[in-house]
């Protein structure tokens, strides 16, 4: 199954562009265009404490791109034998995150805002959140 085969290093960093303004700055993303997936869901993470974590859990179906849209936090990946740690610190940058990998998001600053663009509808069946669920997952 391809998802079970997924590497942190099929997850890649996507130059976004960056309209720039005295003004000030605006950034577009297009389905199909920017992403290589069309998205049915946006959400956001905000107001989470200073050096907090979250996350913690994989997909077996979801494709993402994660923006750092305010402040910084760092993206831990893991497919099960190599761990990459991604920092997210500008607007114009999105990490892809592929299916069939594990995530840890870290190190908050303060104010920073999580903005993330999905593949797929909210669906808790496609959510692996037991760590030796997902290292099982893998090397089925
Ligand atoms: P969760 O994905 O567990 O966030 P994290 O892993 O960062 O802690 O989501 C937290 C809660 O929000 C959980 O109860 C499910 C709910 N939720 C939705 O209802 N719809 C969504 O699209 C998302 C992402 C979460």
């Amino acid at each position: 199954m391809k998802n079970k085969k997924t590497t942190v290093y099929d997850c890649s960093i996507i130059e976004l562009n960056k309209h720039h303004a005295n003004e000030g700055n605006l950034t577009v993303v297009e389905n199909n265009k920017t992403i290589p997936f069309e998205v049915k869901r946006l959400y956001y993470l905000y107001d989470v404490p200073g050096g907090e974590s979250r996350g913690g859990h994989a997909h077996k179906k979801l494709q993402q791109l994660i923006t750092a849209a305010s402040g910084s936090f760092s993206v831990v990946l893991d497919d099960g034998e190599v761990k990459r740690t991604v920092t997210l610190n500008h607007p114009y940058e999105g990490l892809l995150i592929v299916p069939g990998i594990w995530r840890d998001l870290v190190d908050f600053s303060s104010g920073s805002v999580l903005l993330c663009l999905a593949s797929e509808k909210y669906d808790e069946t496609d959510y692996i959140r037991n760590y030796e669920e997902f290292k099982k997952y893998k090397e089925s």
